[in-house]
């Protein structure tokens, strides 16, 4: 049988989730992703209408089939974890089941077992703000959002990996080199993503048989990215300096995600894995 995914972070067809979802799609993997509630509705509309059929299209010429979209948000992990304004707000009230816990669950019921854990989604609601001007409250969002809800996915969707699985998250190069402009926590958010992923690929490794790497992923024009407001200026950084003076495409990092996840790289586990023209090489800019 095909191997089955659940990508979560995928709201439209232009970041890295979707190309992730692309990329294991072609391979022959079923997909089911795990979108954003604040944009879930969107998001399923457009794929109703047809929005993203140019950009569903496989290299064979079929049209990636995404069999379920789960709302999801991976800052809360149950449902009493769920503070009384967002309960009652509109866009939250128009769907249910989409704290972590209850999206692996629905999952279950619907799937039984998944092989493979995508995590493409971060958030720093102060990340334009330099680490020095950043609240404690901005700092541990970003954190919330983009770290620890990848220790919460892994958590709960582990007990329904088939031994031999696999898992990936999506980092970048903040984490240990200083690039001016990634503020509000999401630097040290990512340096937590990429420690995790070492304890984790130990822990999940030991107990179930199950692999854990990230990309270092270089700059995408994503919805995410543009929000941050210095992405065109990191993408001409790279393309100037970088040993592959190229654009980097998202469906870059999808091949790499879904060597990464299949079983040509069943040694490789607790690894960052850089797919960005090989920027993160280069010592100065030149
Ligand atoms: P994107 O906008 O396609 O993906 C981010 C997704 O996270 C969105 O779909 C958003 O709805 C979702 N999200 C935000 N908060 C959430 C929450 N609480 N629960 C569930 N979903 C939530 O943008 P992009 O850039 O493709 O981001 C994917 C990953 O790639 C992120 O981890 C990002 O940090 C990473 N990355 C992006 C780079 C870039 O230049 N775009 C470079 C290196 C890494």
């Amino acid at each position: 049988r095909g191997k089955r995914a659940f990508i979560a972070g995928v709201a439209d067809d232009n970041g890295y989730g979707w190309a992730i979802a692309k990329s294991l799609a072609a391979a022959g993997a079923e997909i089911l992703v795990g979108t954003w509630v604040p944009a879930l509705n969107i998001f399923e509309s457009s794929l109703r209408r047809g929005k993203f059929d140019a950009s569903r299209k496989l290299p064979d010429g079929s049209l990636m089939e995404i069999t379920k979209v789960y709302p999801l948000d991976a800052v809360y992990d149950t449902l009493e974890d769920v503070p009384e304004d967002v309960k009652a707000n509109k866009r939250y009230a128009g769907s249910s089941k989409w704290t972590v816990q209850e999206a692996a669950e629905s999952v279950k019921q619907d799937f039984g077992t998944i092989d493979i854990l995508v995590h493409s989604l971060a958030n720093g609601p102060e990340v334009t703000k330099p680490l020095l001007e950043t609240s404690r409250k901005g700092y541990l969002a970003a954190i919330s959002a983009s770290s620890y809800s990848y220790v919460s996915l892994l958590k709960h969707f582990i007990p329904i990996m088939n031994p031999g699985g696999a898992s990936i998250s999506l980092t970048y190069i903040a984490s240990e080199r200083i690039i001016p402009g990634y503020g509000g926590g999401m630097s040290s958010a990512k340096a937590a993503l990429e420690s995790d992923t070492r304890v984790l690929a130990f822990e999940a490794g030991r107990r179930h048989k199950i692999r854990v790497n990230t990309i270092s992923a270089g700059p995408l024009g994503s919805r995410a990215a543009k929000a941050i407001g210095f992405i065109d200026k990191m993408i001409d950084y790279s393309f100037a300096n970088a040993p592959l003076q190229k654009e980097l495409s998202a469906d870059e990092v999808g091949n790499t995600a879904a060597f990464l996840v299949c079983p040509l790289a069943s040694a490789i586990t607790g690894a960052v894995v850089y797919v960005d023209n090989g920027l993160n090489a280069m010592g100065v800019g030149i």
